[in-house]
């Protein structure tokens, strides 16, 4: 397809096919690609990269659109508005946007806009499975799947995305626990210290929770280093694990894993306290089994107490929101604390070997993104 907007670059993978990561050219699009006059025309300017991103370069997870070979990479974007359709009324050029990731599918949940719950198959995500992402010089997307943010947030609003995967799980939480009538959280423990822990320490301090964050490594480094300018405490497991911890100072009334490692979902569910939830975030794509589980004591005082453990994938367009106020919140709160999760930036497209570099091994490497075109 030649179009009359001509061609732009974007990096790409082909899905499947480990170490595929390339530069591709493809078709610029325009507003006029998305129907009824809702299209709007978005200049890229970050694309940050995740676990989910060297996935799919490994070929371990991913899903070319039909009818290409390619998947264009990106799911964490920032951009300006370029120009928008006759229909669209909520957006101007000038404008900063982050898009959504997920495009509905076929079930009653994708029907009413809650596409993040999807009881699918077959889900469609931009950047990760069967919808190219926004590591590219522009895209083009229906405004229902923008979501606009202040022009004060252009430094961080490439974290955006990542934050409203902690803002769905800890959003499904409070959901649940209306069923207590008076659920008034005090204590939270986060497991894992990643990009997601740090983010889920940040927006449980912003609800004004007490925050136990546990990583592997041992004190003093970046991330406990962030952690502790939050106010909360961070623990290496190397020195104390979940269990002495607990043994210690009681459990938890939310539990936020985000580990990577299913193992620590039954050292979660342990710390849960009662009437408690234990949200599970961890998208462990291998094969790996448990012995010694401790399962009657497990069941027995989940029954027992009452406890919740919820699944969360993704987000809609309310976490989206949610996380923008996150994050106007928290630089008033923590000014200057989410800058310093940008640790590594990639100046233009040509330069995706780096941000592959930072993926696979980089040090202090807490968020790495390329700068497509400059803020
Ligand atoms: C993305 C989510 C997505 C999930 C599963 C994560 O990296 O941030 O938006 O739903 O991967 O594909
Ligand atoms: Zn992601």
């Amino acid at each position: 397809m030649k179009a009359k907007n001509g061609t732009m670059k974007a990096v790409a993978v082909f899905p499947g096919r480990a170490g595929t990561v390339h530069l591709a050219e493809l078709a610029r699009p325009g507003v006029s690609d998305v129907p009824n006059g809702r299209g709007v025309l978005v200049e890229v300017l970050r694309v940050g990269v995740d676990g989910t991103d060297k996935e799919i370069n490994a070929a371990e997870y991913g899903e070319a659109p039909p009818g290409y070979e390619f998947l264009v990479l990106g799911h964490e974007s920032l951009g300006r508005v370029l120009e928008v359709g006759p229909a669209v009324t909520e957006l101007a050029p000038g404008d900063l946007v982050v898009a959504m990731v997920r495009r509905p599918g076929t079930s009653v949940y994708d029907a009413i806009g809650l596409q993040d719950m999807t009881t699918d198959d077959a889900y469609f995500e931009r950047g990760i499975s069967r919808l190219h992402g926004y590591l590219s010089e522009a895209y083009v997307e229906s405004a229902d799947y923008l979501v606009l943010l202040p022009r004060s947030l252009g430094e961080v609003g490439v974290l955006l995305e990542p934050l409203t995967v902690v803002e769905k799980g800890i959003g499904q939480a409070y959901e649940i626990q209306r069923r207590l009538k008076i659920w008034k959280p005090q204590r939270a423990a986060v497991i894992g210290a990643g990009t997601i822990g740090l983010l889920a320490t940040l927006a449980l301090r912003l609800r004004g929770l007490e925050v136990d964050t546990f990583g592997r490594e041992k004190k003093p480094h970046l991330n406990a280093g962030l952690l502790e300018q939050l106010g909360a405490a961070y623990l290496s497991t190397q020195e104390e694990t979940v269990a002495a911890r607990v043994a210690a100072r009681g459990r938890y009334d939310l539990v936020f894993e985000c580990t990577g490692f299913s193992p620590m979902v039954f050292e979660g569910m342990a710390a849960t306290g009662k009437n408690g939830v234990l949200v599970l975030s961890s998208i462990t794509g291998g094969s790996r089994s448990v012995d010694g589980v401790p399962a009657d004591k497990l069941n027995l005082d989940f029954v027992l107490g009452n406890k919740v453990m919820v699944g969360t994938v993704n987000a809609g367009r309310d976490a989206f929101e949610t996380g923008v106020r996150d994050l106007i919140h928290a630089e008033a709160a923590y000014p200057g604390w989410l800058a310093q999760l940008l640790t590594h930036r990639v100046e233009g497209l040509d330069n995706w070997p780096q941000l592959f570099e930072a993926l696979n091994g980089g040090k202090g490497v807490i968020k790495a993104f390329c700068e497509v075109r400059p803020l």
